[in-house]
């Protein structure tokens, strides 16, 4: 049985990706995460009696750490890293974070690999490092597109991305690279846009648009993006990036709207507030090459899916209760609170 280790695997597409493969596959997997407030043990609290499963608790912004932890473990396979501070206005707020963990800790999983201590390395990366569109723009982004990254979090992902295709060509290292949509679905931490429209509906509370509410998303659910990782790791050609789209543009007001209509609430919870610097206005990708290359094929629709996404959140309040801590609430306030000030 292959064993493999999973950076970043308590957060959300992470402990949705060890879900998958714990059930559908066989491999041991080693699950190596900070537990940061959007990771948590409450993701992973239920693979703890799986045999092919062990957590430990590491940073991979810490070298020796992770040095010590290859040294002591004999014949990984390869890494696959979801492990990165995630949220663009999070970035905005926190720059030094994203640069420290979506840089320099891909770096030390890099040099990790430089030193022979497993064999393929797989980079989570994202649709943001392609910068954006206007909203009239029918163009997609292919692999080959320029990187145009506009947010401390995407500029970090793309420095990491161009490390990492450095290292495959420098050093002949077997290094493969997704890039996906905005992935929904469950887990997924509350300070982002879907769990956060559905819990702040529930609550009756106002849910705040940035801007006008146009801007466009390609939204991808949760387990489409976890069958295409494992197919990139288990087939993508080494040196190779595969973008993975839902072809389901939507923008975020139209989306909010269904979502309060799922959860039969009024349009007038709607608050729009001060708009984010630099707001990437749309994405799009042309995934054609993962479909062709790799016959990836998306399996979920976006509607009866995103229901399932509503009623898991009306089903695990206790979820997001523990997840809320205080750090959370300290940032809430900042970001939300100065928004809507500013705005009135
Ligand atoms: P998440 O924030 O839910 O999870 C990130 C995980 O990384 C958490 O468990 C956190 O504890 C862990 N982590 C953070 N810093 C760490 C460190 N220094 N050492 C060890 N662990 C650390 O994020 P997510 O939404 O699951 O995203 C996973 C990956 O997918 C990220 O690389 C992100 O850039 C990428 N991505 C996400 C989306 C999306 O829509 N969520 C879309 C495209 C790409
Ligand atoms: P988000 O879920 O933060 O993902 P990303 O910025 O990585 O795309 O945001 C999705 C979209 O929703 C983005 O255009 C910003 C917008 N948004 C709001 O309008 N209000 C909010 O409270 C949040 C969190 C996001």
């Amino acid at each position: 049985m292959k064993k493999i280790v999973v950076t970043g695997g308590a957060g959300f597409i992470g402990s949705n990706f060890i879900r998958y493969v714990l059930n559908n596959r066989e491999y041991s997997i080693i699950n190596i995460d900070q537990l940061l407030l959007s990771g948590s043990s409450e993701n992973i609290r239920e693979f703890s009696k799986n045999r092919n499963y062990r957590f430990v608790k590491g940073d991979i912004r810490d070298f020796d750490f992770l040095l010590k932890f290859f040294q002591r473990e004999k014949k990984i396979f390869g890494v696959i890293n979801f492990a990165a501070q995630s949220h663009v206005d999070r970035s905005i707020i926190f720059p030094k974070d994203f640069m420290d963990t979506n840089i320099l800790g891909v770096f030390n999983l890099l040099e990790i690999l430089r030193r022979g201590f497993f064999k393929r390395f797989l980079q989570i990366s994202t649709d943001e490092v392609y910068g954006d569109l206007k909203i009239d723009s029918k163009e997609k982004f292919k692999e080959d597109s320029p990187l145009k990254p506009n947010s401390p979090y995407s500029s970090s992902k793309a420095s990491a991305d161009l490390i990492s295709l450095s290292y495959h060509k420098t050093y002949d290292l077997d290094i493969v690279i997704t890039r996906s949509s905005n992935n929904f679905g469950p887990y997924q931490f509350p300070e982002k846009l879907i769990p956060l429209t559905i819990l702040k509906a529930l609550k009756n509370e106002k849910i705040p648009i940035y801007g006008d509410g146009k801007n466009v998303r390609d939204w991808l659910y949760v387990e489409d993006n976890v069958r295409a990782i494992l197919n990139v790791f288990e087939n993508g050609k080494r040196g190779s990036v595969y973008n993975i789209g839902a072809d389901n543009g939507i923008s975020n007001l139209d989306l909010v709207k269904m979502i309060l209509k799922i959860l039969k609430k009024d349009e007038c919870l709607i608050t729009f507030v001060k708009d984010r610097p630099s707001h990437d206005r749309k994405y799009s990708l042309d995934s054609s090459k993962i479909k062709r290359e790799l016959k990836h094929k998306n399996i979920f629709k976006f509607y009866p899916t995103l229901k399932k996404t509503v009623e898991w959140y009306k089903e695990n309040i206790k979820w997001v209760e523990k997840c809320i801590d205080e750090d959370f609430k300290k940032y809430y306030i900042k970001n939300y609170k100065e928004r809507l000030d500013e705005k009135n």
